[in-house]
Formats: structure tokens, C-alpha cells, sequence
């Protein structure tokens, strides 16, 4: 569990073209709803590099688009050993993302990886790859983003310190 305040965030799936890059899409969207965006470093990245260089597939294009979101411009990448570094927390779709982060990340910074759905909403559940499935498993996906999405935006933009209860002012 990272402490300090969350500035940049990575996300992370297997190649790169179906759900970081939704991620990636939806999160920022999120931030920009919420005038935040400007505010955080956000990137998306796969642990495999077969499509490095590509477009999202095209599946992940259209949902996004459905909901008003662009992500057609980005490009897969593969993740690199200074991501460990430029990244504050860096969030795998799933357990086996996470666990071939881990095996990457060098010790002192193991603590900056974790499952998204599981450090946002506390629920730690998977994101599941859509790959191989068809355009609901999209939808499916897009929806389970969304939801963790807005509860990383809450997390990150939380005061450092809030008052403790009973402390509140007696204007009130
Ligand atoms: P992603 O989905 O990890 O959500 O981008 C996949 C994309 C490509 C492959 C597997 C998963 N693939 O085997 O090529």
C-alpha cells in the first residue's frame, strides 16, 4: 500500500490493446470530468510486447467511443524497468499481470504494484481479458472500469488529512 500522495499512474493488462488502454482512456476522462486532469501522469503499458506500436483493438475503440471517450490515438507499449520508477502506482487488470510486475519490480518499490479493482474499490476482483470473447465482454469490462475508475479518482483526490470526527467547527 503506497502512502505518500499518488501523482502518476500506470495501468496494466497483458498486451496493452484491450483494457490498460480503456483504463488509461476512462481514467483520464474521469479526471477531466472532475477538473483534475493536468493534475496527474497517467500512462498505459503491456507486460508483453507482441503489440508495441499498435492502435487499441478495435473492440476497445468502439466502447470507449459509445461513451464519448477517444482512445483511438494511443499506442501499445511494453512495460519498462523505469516505469518502476516513474510511477507512484502502477495497477494490473489481473492477478497474473500483477504477478509478472512483481517478478520485475525491483523490492523497494513492489509496494507501488497492485490490482486496480482491488486497491479502488477494496473489492479484489479481476478485470478479465476480453481478448478472446466477444463485444458484451467489452461492455462488461468498460463497465467494471468505469466503476473503479471513479473510486481511484475519489481515493487520489482525497485531502492528505481530513479532521477527525467530534473536531468539527461549532459554527456549524
Ligand atoms: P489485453 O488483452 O491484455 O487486455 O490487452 C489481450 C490482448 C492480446 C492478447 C492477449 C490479451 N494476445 O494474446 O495477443
Amino acid at each position: 500500500m503506497v502512502e505518500k500522495p499518488v501523482k502518476s499512474i500506470l495501468f496494466v493488462c497483458l498486451g496493452n490493446i484491450c483494457r490498460s488502454p480503456l483504463a488509461e482512456g476512462v481514467f483520464r476522462a474521469v479526471l477531466a470530468e472532475r477538473g483534475l486532469d493536468g493534475e496527474f501522469t497517467i500512462d498505459s503499458a503491456g507486460t508483453g510486447g507482441w503489440h508495441a506500436g499498435s492502435a487499441p483493438d478495435p473492440r476497445s475503440i468502439a466502447v470507449a467511443a459509445l461513451h464519448g471517450i477517444d482512445i483511438a490515438p494511443q499506442q501499445a507499449r511494453k512495460v519498462v524497468p523505469a516505469d518502476f520508477e516513474r510511477f507512484d502506482l502502477i495497477l494490473g487488470m489481473d492477478r497474473s499481470n500483477v504477478d509478472d510486475l512483481m517478478a520485475l519490480a525491483p523490492q523497494q518499490v513492489r509496494d507501488r504494484v497492485e490490482l486496480f479493482l482491488g486497491h479502488a474499490t477494496g473489492r479484489p476482483q479481476e478485470v478479465p481479458d476480453p481478448y478472446y470473447g466477444g463485444e458484451d465482454g467489452f461492455l462488461a469490462v468498460y463497465r467494471m472500469i468505469r466503476e473503479a475508475s471513479e473510486a481511484l479518482a475519489d481515493r487520489i483526490s482525497e485531502p492528505a488529512s481530513v479532521p477527525l470526527s467530534g473536531q468539527a467547527s461549532s459554527t456549524m
